[in-house]
């Protein structure tokens, strides 16, 4: 019997972790659905991505539009009918490194908007489908920056780090990942999440190209990603919070 396609969405896919992160599922033979906001860089992405050799799909998915999250569940469930891997990779910060003091309200919200209340409308509308392709995976791209116990370790160099807003959306990313992977555990559904370590792309309105010494590359930046989205299905790993290096504490 042929083996089933692996159906792989991942949200903002068309730049940094995400775009290095559909290569390397890409070239592991996955079928990549690009998630992206804007259908322009969205279809340059998948461009790319097919002259590469690799499979894969537009889909036009701004994770903070329920109804554009509706939409994109709906055409999945059309062309393809299931789903094998949700990657909740879109992020962004606002006021990065601000004192909590100062920090707006206003832009924590906006934060929560993508980080936060995204991946959970992205994760809820795909559930269904993940069912349907199961067993299947979600790897929900976290951060370091949202670990509690390395910010309140005074070994670590995160204990001098304050960015409350984006801290505390991908601590709550960290809690739905939990939440999730108890709960779909029992429908062969593996959920985990992912720290990329500081990774050279625009993230935080970083200039095009601009090249900090010492941090990743987007290959090595997506390297854990693509491997917890890409476990074998037996392999029943769930509820982790890893990096390249090792398991990072909650
Ligand atoms: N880079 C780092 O140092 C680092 C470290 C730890 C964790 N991370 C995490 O890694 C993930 C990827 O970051 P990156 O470094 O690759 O950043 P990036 O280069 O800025 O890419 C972010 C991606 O998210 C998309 N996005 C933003 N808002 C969106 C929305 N409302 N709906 C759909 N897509 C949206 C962007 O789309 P547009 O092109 O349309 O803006 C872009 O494709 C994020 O979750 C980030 O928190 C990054």
């Amino acid at each position: 019997m042929a083996e089933k396609e692996i159906i792989t969405l991942i949200t903002g896919a068309n730049k940094g972790i995400g775009f290095a992160t559909a290569e390397g599922l890409g070239k592991l033979g996955q079928h990549i659905l690009v998630g992206a906001r804007d259908a322009k860089r969205g279809q340059n992405a998948v461009e790319k991505l097919q002259a590469e050799g690799y499979k894969a799909t537009f889909i036009q998915l701004d994770v903070t539009n329920k109804a554009q999250i509706q939409n994109a569940a709906d055409e999945i469930k059309q062309k393809f009918g299931y789903l094998s891997v949700l990657v909740n990779n879109a992020g962004i910060t606002l006021g990065h490194h601000t004192k909590a003091s100062e920090m707006s309200t206003d832009e924590i919200r906006k934060i929560f908007d993508v980080n936060f209340f995204g991946l959970l409308d992205v994760t809820q509308a795909m559930v269904p489908l993940l069912k349907k392709g199961r067993p299947a995976k979600i790897v929900n791209v976290s951060s370091d920056m949202g670990s509690l116990g390395l910010a309140t370790d005074p070994q670590s160099r995160f204990y001098r780090i304050s960015s409350v807003g984006y801290q505390a959306s991908k601590a709550a990313a960290n809690f739905a990942t939990i939440d999730f992977s108890k709960e779909l555990s029992a429908s062969d559904i593996i959920v985990n999440a992912v720290n990329p370590g500081a990774t050279n792309t625009e993230f935080g309105g970083r200039p095009k190209g601009l090249k900090i010494p010492g941090m990743n590359s987007v290959e090595a930046g997506a390297a854990q990603i693509v491997k917890m989205a890409s476990l074998p299905f037996d392999e029943k790993v769930t509820g982790t919070f890893t990096e390249n290096v090792g398991t990072l504490p909650w």
